[in-house]
């Protein structure tokens, strides 16, 4: 699976709630509009600029709530952060591809998307700091594919489900297709440069990455390289308080902390913290026997540690 436009739709929590939605090919389509409609309002900034041969890729989560959907994060991206851009303080974002193969060249410690989709679908899309402070593990109802790229119900099934099936708990989430098609997307892109009479060989993914979800307190950040757009390696390096992403392991520890307002685990390295996290790292390791191949970030990349639980956000 490539470079495929993947919308993730619903976000249920079994228990709560059962969805009144049939989960057919009209529902796939309109999950993709709404995703579509959302990055539409977005301002331009992390955008791909058709004219300058620009492309990305689009993947968007909603909720359904009350027979109401709505997105409730988004992201924009395609790469994955090279090993030698790794940061020790865990202020850098590795990975940011919405979806896609792997990066060519600089070689990344990122697992593949599919990888890590089946990997959430058997043990849960809260990820590990999130699953203390959650009552239940969260699971996706469906997930649908975007339009005008090549679709195998078959490979998607063996990619995300058939490799951990024995370890998903509710109802296996529905595989669909949409026909909507993304328009800053590679093929659209594509097909505007033929149109504009540019040569289609010079298309490529724009460096940046839009992440959105819905949030009061900043609900929008744009990301080059691992860190806030606008801001130089350099400086970051040498001050990276108001550069590093909400998204990055750092401040995502940050959060947990601040609110769980779990004491001991300030000054606690950030492996540390995730093992306290039980059950979540025992279906994680049900889950890495199953998919086998495992790739991590290395030790020396996650011994970073919150030193001040009332640092600024
Ligand atoms: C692309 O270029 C055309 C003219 O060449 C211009 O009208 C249009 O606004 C440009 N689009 C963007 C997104 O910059
Ligand atoms: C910022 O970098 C310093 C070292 O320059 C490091 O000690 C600190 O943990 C980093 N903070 C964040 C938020 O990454
Ligand atoms: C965010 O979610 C709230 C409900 O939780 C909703 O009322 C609001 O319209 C949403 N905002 C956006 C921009 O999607």
């Amino acid at each position: 699976m490539t470079r495929t436009l993947v919308l993730i739709s619903i976000l249920s929590f079994p228990d709560l709630m059962t969805s009144t939605s049939s989960y057919n090919e009209a529902f796939a389509n309109q999950v993709s509009r709404l995703v579509i409609e959302k990055y539409n309002k977005l301002p331009k900034t992390g955008k791909p600029n058709v004219n300058e041969s620009q492309w990305t890729l689009l993947s968007g989560i909603c909720l359904e709530e009350n027979g109401q959907l709505s997105v409730v994060a988004l992201a924009t991206g395609t790469k994955c952060l090279g090993v030698t851009s790794y940061s020790r303080h865990g202020d850098v974002l590795h990975d940011s591809h919405a979806e896609g193969g792997k990066g060519r060249g600089d070689p990344t410690y990122s697992m593949s998307c599919s990888d890590k989709i089946a990997k959430w679908n058997a043990v849960g899309w809260e990820g590990t700091l999130l699953s203390m402070l959650v009552t239940a593990p969260i699971f996706m109802s469906s997930i649908s594919v975007g339009g005008g790229i090549a679709f195998s119900q078959d490979a998607l099934q063996r990619a995300l489900l058939t490799r951990v099936s024995h370890l998903i708990v509710p109802p296996p989430p529905a595989l669909l297709k949409a026909d909507v098609v993304f328009p800053a997307g590679k093929r659209s892109v594509k097909r505007e440069m033929k149109r504009l009479g540019r040569p289609i060989c010079s298309a490529h993914p724009v460096g940046a990455s839009i992440i959105w979800c819905n949030a009061t307190y900043r609900p929008l950040e744009i990301s080059i390289e691992g860190i806030k757009q606008g801001v130089s390696r350099k400086r970051h390096n040498m001050n990276n308080a108001t550069s590093t992403l909400l998204v990055s392991s750092y401040k995502l520890l940050l959060q947990f902390i601040q609110l769980s307002r779990r004491e001991e685990c300030v000054n606690l390295p950030y492996t540390k913290v995730k093992l306290l996290a039980s059950e979540y790292q025992e279906r994680m390791n049900h889950c890495k026997e199953a998919l086998g191949k495992w790739l991590e970030v290395p030790e020396e990349f996650r011994q970073f540690a919150v030193k001040d639980m009332n640092e600024k956000l």
